[in-house]
């Protein structure tokens, strides 16, 4: 069964998502910052170090959303720094912290759906993905578009969240997703729906070996999981 933000609606996921994350845009730096305590800077910065050391010219942040990933990148010091995102209100929050950073000729922010990048072939030396790929309509044909865009020999770092597994970490993540991040969630966006979608969409996603092999169909190679603070989230890296 789909997981969708918003019951019931008969629009598609897609149009579903893109509506919520334009609806929690205005807040979703202070939701992300609050409900991680902190921690997502730091998960931001363990995906930047999967990419040192290689020469990057040019850089594709996938569901970039504010921009907070495309930032950290800047510390790779590559050529250019693309971020796309389906939601304008997200981005319009980014294209304000790139500008305030004085990142304006690095980064560009411009609205584009991750199953259809609107980039030719062979285009990029490393992609970047954070808590995007949960949301794809269709995962498949998101990682097939990463395969495309990117070089060979290119390097794509994706995180998501995934579910712990020991005790009493599982459930403690467990009660905190499925009954607090709502609450908060509710209380600072008022969109009812965005952060009970987040713990939903998160049990039903494949993660570790599952999402491996689908990564793999796709065609990337040196595939590798690992999992992070308790397995709260995965750090995926692949090779073209
Ligand atoms: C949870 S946010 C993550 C934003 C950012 N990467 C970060 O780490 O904070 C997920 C983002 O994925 C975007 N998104 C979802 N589906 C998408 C799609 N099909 N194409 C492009 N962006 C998409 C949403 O609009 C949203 O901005």
């Amino acid at each position: 069964m789909k997981v969708t933000p918003y019951e019931h609606s008969s629009e598609t996921k897609k149009k579903q998502v893109e509506q919520m994350f334009d609806n929690i845009s205005g807040n979703y730096d202070f939701l992300n910052r609050s409900l991680s305590f902190g921690i997502d800077v730091l998960w931001r910065k363990k995906m930047m170090r999967e990419l040192k050391g290689i020469e990057i010219n040019k850089l594709l942040d996938i569901a970039t959303g504010t921009a907070d990933v495309a930032i950290a990148a800047r510390k790779l010091k590559p050529g250019s720094i693309i971020g796309v995102d389906i939601s304008e209100g997200m981005l319009a929050v980014g294209r304000v912290k790139v500008a305030k950073k004085g990142l304006n000729e690095l980064i560009q922010l411009q609205r584009g759906d991750s199953e259809n990048l609107p980039f030719e072939d062979n285009s990029f030396d490393a992609i970047t993905v954070a808590f995007g790929v949960r949301n794809f309509e269709h995962l498949s044909k998101g990682l097939d578009e990463m395969q495309r865009v990117l070089k060979p020999g290119g390097k794509v770092v994706i995180l998501e969240f995934s579910r712990p597994r020991i005790f009493p970490i599982r459930q403690l993540y467990d009660f905190y997703f499925r009954y607090f991040c709502p609450w908060w969630g509710k209380v600072v966006s008022k969109d009812n729906a965005a952060y009970r979608y987040l713990y939903e969409s998160v049990s039903a996603f494949p993660e570790g070996d599952q999402f491996l092999s689908i990564a793999e169909k796709s065609g990337f190679k040196q595939l590798n999981a690992q999992r992070v603070t308790f397995g709260i989230v995965s750090l995926y890296t692949g090779i073209k």
